[in-house]
């Protein structure tokens, strides 16, 4: 059995390119015969194998070679005309044509995979955009995504589309589930993403998954010009693609068939949550580039959050990172589209003023996709007897600093989100930083989840991130005993030290993200990562970053970083016991260079300037095209500056440049240098 397997194989493998699509088709179906026959899993061979072990160790990483990004969405069709308006302003486009393409938002999680010569050889979930994890053994074991490319044999492309799950496979799962007394997944997203993150691809080869290709991450070259012409061939080459996708001309062609599928939308078997429209011309679609992290030739219209009514319990004050005091409401639990809800935002204290909400009332929750549950609406005329109004407190729950409002500088009123004062003093302000600090996006390390950082920070072991790294050490001198505390066994404790030891090494953007920083997200962690290069340049210059001092204004000018971040930087920096803190942590680990977006292009790297007239672009293309090509645009010249592109009529900042001996070239010559003729 096992020499007709490897002989099937090696058909497999070696089947020509060409050869026709049902020979191809026979070896295949001879192949999965074999394999149920011989134990390695497919769908074929379903419940045989299923046992149920839950995941313990790592998916390997795998960073994205094309980052893969999420999209802007819209609620209402004035959202919908004013994309359509934006994207024709961009383009200079007036009443020209202007095509989109219609494709139903399919919920379940992304997934990128590789074909190289048309063979299929790895396959990635989305994780934070820029490395996902290695799921290629439990895609394999999706039938309906072909191991080989029909009839393509270019170099690589890399597929992009939705692993989900329909309705009636997952009803089946849960009964299942039920039957055999564990847990039952939410909905057919989480069970997708369940099945698919399972470390043992014979439990995902148990779960039926399903796929649609909707785009495309790196390709040697791609198929057409357009992104249906590429749907139909990615169809062509043997991979779904959904049915329902279409074409239309203008934003009311688009909010009619919005309408028709939302019309649809229960009839279909499998979850949808809204559409995407796409400019279909592949060619504009690069013009229009992205902005942060979402394609400004692209948007998700989401269909409208699903309600319901319930009893608010209490008010509960959350403490976070930065000591902002967030009120959250706990609920009856109530079943809101399918998910069972028990607490909600009530996003701020003036908001439950305004509304007057109180502890006892019935109120209408709403759930919208991923986004956390609101409670958008107080029954005044279901209010029960004795409910009293809702005094915010003024004091933090957790440490009892007093929790103030500040008054914002520019506009001198008061803020509102109302701070714990107690910043270095208070638990939960500490919880939440350490929790931020090991996050996925941040430092990752996994294993030290919010669970266990809070019995860490309880028990007294990790108070501030440098104790992370001391924590096996003292383990060792016997000092902690984590093992056989609550959820540790010998093998928990062993993966939880090397997932730390993994994390000695870390680029330096996810680093200063890491820390915590108010005003300092993802993107401007990267953006100051780019502009200082290493994490001494920024210390040192956030720290003398007085008001009014050069420090301030070299930061300031740093392009979409501004005196709110500037400000923030200096605080952080120049508080002594952060940079005791920073001390100890870099006697710890190391910083390694921010990873590089994939980029050949002759201006990846450079700092580059814009100025004067532009003839051939808009200005927002031009920075869009330039940060296409790896190149980093700043506002103004300094000596950081690599090139300047200067149209007509430029002035003082070409005169600078001219001073710098900084590089100038026109229009003309950046299309050339850009490779764009
Ligand atoms: S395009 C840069 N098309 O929605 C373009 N996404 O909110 C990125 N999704 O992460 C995505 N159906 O998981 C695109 N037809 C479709 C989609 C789709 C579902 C998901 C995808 C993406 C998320 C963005």
């Amino acid at each position: 059995m096992q020499e007709l397997k490897a002989e099937l194989d090696r058909a497999y493998e070696n089947a020509a390119p060409l050869a026709e699509d049902v020979e191809f088709d026979v070896i295949k179906f001879l192949r999965r015969a074999v394999d149920v026959l011989v134990g390695k899993p497919t769908q074929a061979s379903l419940l045989v194998f299923d046992v149920g072990a839950a995941p313990s160790e790592k998916f390997k990483k795998i960073r994205h070679s094309v980052p893969m990004l999420s999209l802007g969405n819209v609620f209402s069709d004035e959202e919908v005309r004013d994309f359509v308006a934006r994207v024709r302003r961009f383009l200079g486009l007036g009443d020209g044509s202007l095509r989109f393409t219609f494709e139903p938002k399919i919920d379940g999680l992304s997934c990128s995979l590789r074909y190289e010569k048309g063979h299929f050889v790895r396959a990635a979930t989305r994780g934070d955009g820029y490395e996902g994890e290695d799921v290629t053994a439990n895609i394999r074991t999706v039938d309906e995504i072909p191991q080989r490319l029909h009839g393509d044999h270019s170099d690589v492309l890399e597929v992009r589309g939705e692993v989900y799950m329909t309705h009636k496979d997952f009803a089946a799962l849960n009964a299942r589930q039920k039957e055999l007394g564990k847990t039952l997944f939410a909905n057919p997203r989480n069970a997708a993403a369940g099945s698919l993150r399972q470390l043992d691809p014979k439990i995902t080869a148990s779960r039926p998954l399903h796929f649609f290709a909707y785009g495309w991450g790196e390709a040697s070259a791609l198929p057409a010009q357009t992104q249906m012409g590429v749907l139909e061939a990615l169809r062509r080459y043997g991979l779904p693609v959904n049915p329902l996708t279409t074409l239309c001309e203008s934003a009311e062609d688009m909010l009619a068939h919005y309408r028709a599928i939302e019309a649809q939308r229960a009839t279909l078997g499998y979850d949808i949550d809204g559409v995407v429209y796409k400019v279909d011309d592949i060619a504009l679609q690069e013009r229009l580039g992205f902005v942060s992290r979402a394609p400004r030739w692209a948007v998700a219209h989401k269909f409208p959050a699903e309600r319901a009514t319930t009893r608010l319990l209490k008010i509960d004050i959350q403490v976070g990172r930065t000591g902002a005091l967030t009120p959250v409401a706990r609920l009856e639990p109530v079943t809101v589209g399918g998910v069972v809800v028990s607490s909600a935002t009530l996003h701020n204290e003036d908001e439950i003023d305004r509304r007057d909400v109180r502890e006892g009332d019935w109120i209408v929750v709403q759930r919208a996709g991923d986004v956390i549950p609101q409670v958008i609406e107080v029954l005044k005329d279901r209010r029960p007897k004795n409910t009293k109004r809702y005094k915010f407190p003024h004091e933090c729950p957790i440490c009892h600093s007093a929790a103030l409002r500040e008054l914002d500088a520019k506009t001198g009123k008061q803020e509102v989100v109302r701070r714990c004062t107690g910043s270095l003093v208070c638990p939960a302000q500490a919880i939440e930083r350490l929790k931020h600090f090991a996050s996925r996006n941040a430092m990752d390390i996994e294993g030290l989840g919010d669970k266990q950082i809070e019995l860490f920070f309880q028990e007294g072991l990790i108070r501030t991130p440098s104790d992370i790294f001391t924590l096996e050490e003292r383990d060792r001198a016997s000092l902690t005993k984590i093992k056989n505390r609550e959820g540790f066994g010998e093998t928990s404790v062993r993966n939880l030290f090397a997932a730390i030891e993994a994390r000695r090494s870390v680029p330096i953007n996810r680093f200063i993200f890491a820390l915590g920083m108010r005003h300092v997200g993802e993107t401007n962690a990267r953006r100051l990562a780019r502009h200082f290069g290493d994490f001494e340049s920024l210390r040192e210059t956030a720290h003398d970053a007085v008001p009014g001092s050069e420090a301030r204004a070299r930061i300031d000018s740093i392009d979409g970083v501004g005196p709110v971040v500037a400000e923030a930087l200096h605080d952080f920096f120049a508080e002594p016991h952060n940079e005791r803190e920073l001390d100890a942590l870099l006697k710890q680990i190391t910083l390694e260079p921010m990873p590089a977006v994939a980029s050949t292009s002759p201006v990846s790297g450079k700092t580059v300037v814009f100025t004067g007239a532009l003839e051939r672009l808009t200005r927002d293309e031009a920075k869009a095209q330039a940060e296409r090509f790896g190149a980093h645009v700043a506002a103004s010249v300094s000596k950081k500056t690599d090139l300047v592109v200067a149209g007509p009529g430029a002035g003082s900042k070409l005169k600078k440049a001219a001073e710098l001996g900084i590089e100038v070239i026109s229009e003309d010559e950046w299309f050339t240098r850009t490779g764009q003729g």
